[in-house]
């Protein structure tokens, strides 16, 4: 199978907007939205790199760095760092931005793991994933030291 480069599925800019029925009882994002509309995007670039109906198996790393605010734009940036035989892990970085002046504060990180299904629904083969930039080359190199932590 042949591999595909990271951008090839990269998601650079996907936007949402915070609004009221985001927010917690402190009136800040509510952390759970970040999750769920950080998995659809990461999904997104499962679902690109493979070719494939893509479920999520696992979240980790998981951080939330600093708090969000209504009408916020949140920036949501997700990219596949490295591709075993039938698992991929994309790597999410979601910054919150104040649409008055574009400044971008990071708010979340996290990493989300992701196996290709066939049409039975069992694991299926990704194509591998050629890294390019340096970014790229020390992303594939620590994803596998963590796909190690995980397995363990
Ligand atoms: C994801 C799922 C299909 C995997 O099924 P499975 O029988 O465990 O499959 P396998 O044992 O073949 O493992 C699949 C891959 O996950 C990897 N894996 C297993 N446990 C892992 C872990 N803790 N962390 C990272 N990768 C893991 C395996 O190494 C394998 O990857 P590889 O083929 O690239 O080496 C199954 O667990 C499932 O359906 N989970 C529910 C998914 C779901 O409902 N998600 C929420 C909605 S999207």
């Amino acid at each position: 199978m042949k591999g595909k480069p990271v951008s090839y599925s990269a998601i650079h800019d996907q936007t949402a907007i915070v609004f009221p029925n985001d927010l917690n009882a402190y009136g800040t994002l509510f952390g759970g939205r970040v999750l769920e509309l950080g998995d659809r995007v990461c999904g997104v670039v499962a679902r690109r790199h493979s070719g494939r109906e893509c479920v999520t198996l696992a979240i980790d790393s998981v951080k939330f760095l600093a708090p969000a605010k209504g009408g916020d734009v949140l920036v949501f940036m997700a990219s596949v760092n490295r591709a075993w035989h039938t698992s991929m892990e994309i790597g999410l970085k979601v910054y919150a931005e104040d649409f008055r002046t574009l400044e971008r504060k990071h708010i979340f990180s996290a990493y989300f793991t992701f196996v290709a299904l066939d049409d039975k629904l069992k694991p299926t083969a990704v194509p591998a994933v050629i890294p390019q930039t340096d970014d790229e080359f020390r992303r594939f190199a620590q994803a596998e030291e963590r796909r190690k932590l995980r397995l363990k």
